[in-house]
């Protein structure tokens, strides 16, 4: 298996803001040097054949984007701690330059970002139960190191960021469909992590010339899941008990709807998200706006397998919504986006993956 190329060993700390130094200025002569302003109107952005830097590339969702940036033909490079990630998700891709480093570490930030147009920033701690445990490493990453993205692309003369948000900074306010107007009331520390840096994201377009969109992501799922840790989500756990004939664990009554969505769809949104001159500074959802509560996700995924779906019921999680899925009219809007594949596909599409990496090796 030919290895990916690699930018040396991670050997970051965690410097004080103090310690940035001052910021070199954009060279005019780079090639993105043309960059669209949104204050000018000007100049369209290039869209396929870039530079780019997917952070969190190692992990579930950004190796899946990076995989299509390969494919379409973009420059690919890499920026993960491998924390939650796994290099196992970029084996094929040995054309994407892998650089292990600390979303915490300005420097490291700022190196992967030099010479790139789009930074698709995936990197953070994903995960509502993680962040109710540990709410300081989850603002750490979630907050500073987005605050480091933007700061080290404006630094180094970035185009855009496309930021994965996310579906928590909605809380239980008001009803679903959750749509982008409606106000932010997150529950868990993980929601409030994610709007912090939502907000800098449009701060940062608003105040610099850098453009940024903030994607909110409902319930994402497929190949590249890691069904097997404790704060995997509910598709790869329920896909790998019911396949082997378990029950699954439901935590509350099971009514609970969410808008679950196949990765393609996300990745699709951050390629258009990439491009699209009317999307600057927004903050747009990405889902499929079709609900299901976690006892009929159950009795899909059993009829899938053909194989009876047991449930064990549980307390509810604290952190958790009740209800959440989105009116996604705005992605159509702006982006000119709408969700390609549903549940029952993506599942289908899914399912091996899972069963191959749940498997004992
Ligand atoms: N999966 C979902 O349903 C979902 C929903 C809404 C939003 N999101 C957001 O999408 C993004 C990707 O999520 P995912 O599901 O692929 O999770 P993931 O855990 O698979 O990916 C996150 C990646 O970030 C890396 N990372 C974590 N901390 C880091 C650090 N300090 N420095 C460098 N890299 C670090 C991890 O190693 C991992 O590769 C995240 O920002 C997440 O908040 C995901």
């Amino acid at each position: 298996m030919p290895s990916n190329r690699a930018s040396g060993p991670c050997t970051d700390s965690f410097p004080a803001q103090s310690d940035r130094g001052p910021h070199p200025r954009p060279d005019p002569h780079r090639r993105n040097a043309f960059r669209y302003s949104h204050r000018s109107g000007r100049t369209a952005p290039s869209s396929v054949g870039m530079k780019v830097l997917v952070t969190g590339g190692g992990g579930f969702i950004g190796s899946n984007l990076a995989a299509a940036l390969v494919e379409r033909g973009d420059d690919v490079r890499v920026l993960d701690n491998f924390s939650t990630g796994n290099r196992v998700n970029l084996a094929r891709l040995p054309e994407a330059e892998v650089v292990e480093g600390e979303l915490r570490s300005y420097e490291r930030v700022h190196a992967a970002t030099r010479g790139v147009e789009v930074v698709f920033h995936q990197g953070a701690l994903p995960s509502v139960p993680r962040s109710v445990q540990d709410p300081l490493t989850t603002g750490a990453v979630n907050v500073e190191g987005t605050l480091n993205v933007l700061l080290a692309a404006r630094d180094a003369g970035v185009r855009r960021v496309v930021f994965a948000s996310s579906s928590s900074v909605y809380g239980n306010s008001g009803m679903p469909p959750r749509v982008e107007t409606d106000p932010a009331d997150p529950i868990s520390p993980y929601g409030v992590s994610k709007l912090a840096a939502e907000r800098y994201c449009v701060s940062f377009s608003r105040v610099y010339e850098l453009e940024t969109v903030a994607l909110r992501y409902f319930n994402v799922f497929g190949p590249n899941q890691d069904p097997t840790s404790q704060y995997s989500a509910v598709i790869p756990r329920f896909v790998t008990a019911i396949a082997r004939g378990l029950p699954v664990s439901v935590y509350g009554d099971g009514g609970q709807r969410r808008d679950f969505t196949y990765v393609q769809n996300v990745v699709e949104a951050n390629l258009l998200a990439a491009a699209s001159e009317r999307a600057n500074g927004a903050v747009i959802n990405v889902a499929t706006g079709r609900p299901t509560s976690v006892n009929e996700l159950a009795d899909v995924i059993g009829k899938l397998l053909d194989r009876q779906a047991e449930r064990v019921y549980h307390p509810e999680r604290a952190g958790d919504v009740r209800d959440s899925w989105a009116g996604v009219e705005l992605a159509h809007e702006l982006l000119g986006w709408s969700p390609a594949v549903d549940l029952e596909a993506g599942i289908e599409l899914a399912v091996e993956s899972y069963l191959h990496r749940s498997s004992p090796a």
